[in-house]
């Protein structure tokens, strides 16, 4: 099978690359990345002499058109991805996740290709704290800031074109994920490095909102899972049980850190800050089968401090041009 990735030099992107380059040897790929400062084309160096790779934007009619021409399927991580960046300046979040999309979609349902639309469970809005519900296919759309915006629009032109068109795509709706090669603008990432560089951990606010943590190989076999045994047409919400507030995830790094439980500052909290995100993924586990590796959160993270403590090099520049972005910020 030819399988086009888009932003495959991203975090989940160049995870999802280098798993299925042994879990699927038999699949033919190619990444389309425009390489922004959050793409780094070196992540693939170790398959680079049996994975394709097109610098370019989804945003590019033609070149995804040749591409997507050539391929049985697409499965399309490509975005702008960090919140905080969305608030500062929305519209390559407009470009790249909207229009992109859409460039996708229209060279998809010229050529009859398979794809698989990798979103968000951002687009639902947040819960309060103390509600017991998740979030689950169901749940309306309700997007707080310019980048869960744009995944949201994406996702409903995916939906139309199944509807209007007939493509054969599936789409999938994860919370948030955390492990190697995530940038250290994110929040785990930026605590680690921090610590490692004798800075304390920021929390927003007061440390209280909450995400519903899953480790990116768990997200990425139920991305393979999707697109291998998914019902076209249909959305799954991919999730591991994994809800946390901020103050829990910073805890957990300072002890695994060797630092004290009180060494964290409060920073001014981000604008419009959404409360808690928590996934009910009952419908993708009864239909494939799918169910998390990573059940032990404590085992992943410190997976994850070891990846970033022997990979200082990878990380080092970003994290200069992250900081002074907060800085900027003021968080
Ligand atoms: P990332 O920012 O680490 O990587 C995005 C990649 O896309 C980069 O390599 C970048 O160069 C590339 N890219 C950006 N604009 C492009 C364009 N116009 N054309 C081609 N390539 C472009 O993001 P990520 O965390 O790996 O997220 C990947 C996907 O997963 C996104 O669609 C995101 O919305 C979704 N998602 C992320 C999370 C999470 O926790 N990180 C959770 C659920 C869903
Ligand atoms: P983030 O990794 O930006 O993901 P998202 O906004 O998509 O959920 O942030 C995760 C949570 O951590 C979110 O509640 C914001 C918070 N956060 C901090 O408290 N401090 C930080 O330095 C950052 C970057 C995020």
């Amino acid at each position: 099978m030819k399988v086009l990735v888009t932003g495959g030099a991203g975090f989940i992107g160049t995870n999802f690359v280098l798993r299925t380059a042994s879990t699927r040897p038999d699949w033919q790929v190619t990444v389309l990345d425009a390489l922004t400062y959050a793409g780094n084309r070196a992540n693939l160096d170790g398959v680079a002499d049996r994975v394709a790779f097109v610098e370019g934007s989804v945003a590019d009619a033609d070149l995804v058109d040749s591409l997507v021409c050539d391929a049985d399927a697409v499965v399309h991580f490509a975005a702008e991805s960090h919140n905080d960046n969305s608030l500062d300046d929305p519209w390559p979040f407009i470009e790249s996740n909207i229009i992109g999309t859409y460039r996708l979609l229209e060279a998809v349902r010229r050529h009859r290709v398979r794809m698989h639309h990798i979103s968000t469970d951002e687009v639902y809005g947040d819960l309060e704290l103390d509600d017991p519900a998740r979030f689950t296919e169901s749940t309306p759309l309700n997007p707080s800031s310019p980048y869960s915006a744009s995944k949201a629009s994406a996702d409903l032109l995916v939906r139309a074109w199944i509807r209007s068109f007939g493509i054969e795509a599936t789409l999938s709706n994860c919370s948030n994920n955390y492990g190697p090669y995530q940038h250290v603008e994110k929040f785990i990432p930026r605590q680690v490095t921090n610590v490692l560089m004798g800075i304390k951990p920021k929390l927003y606010g007061q440390g209280s909102n909450v995400r519903d943590w899953i480790h990116v190989d768990d997200h990425n076999d139920a991305v393979v899972t999707i697109l291998e045994n998914g019902r076209p047409g249909e959305t799954y919400l991919i999730g591991a049980d994994g809800e946390r507030d901020n103050r829990q995830i910073v805890a957990l790094l300072l002890e695994l850190m060797d630092k004290p439980p009180d060494w964290f500052d409060l920073v001014t909290d981000r604008p419009g800050h959404d409360l808690r995100y928590a996934i009910d993924s009952s419908k993708l586990r009864a239909e494939t089968g799918w169910s998390p590796r990573y059940q032990d959160i404590r085992a992943g993270l410190a997976q994850t401090i070891d990846w970033y403590r022997r990979n200082e090099g990878w990380w080092r520049a970003a994290k200069e041009r992250s900081e002074a972005m907060y800085a900027r910020l003021g968080r």
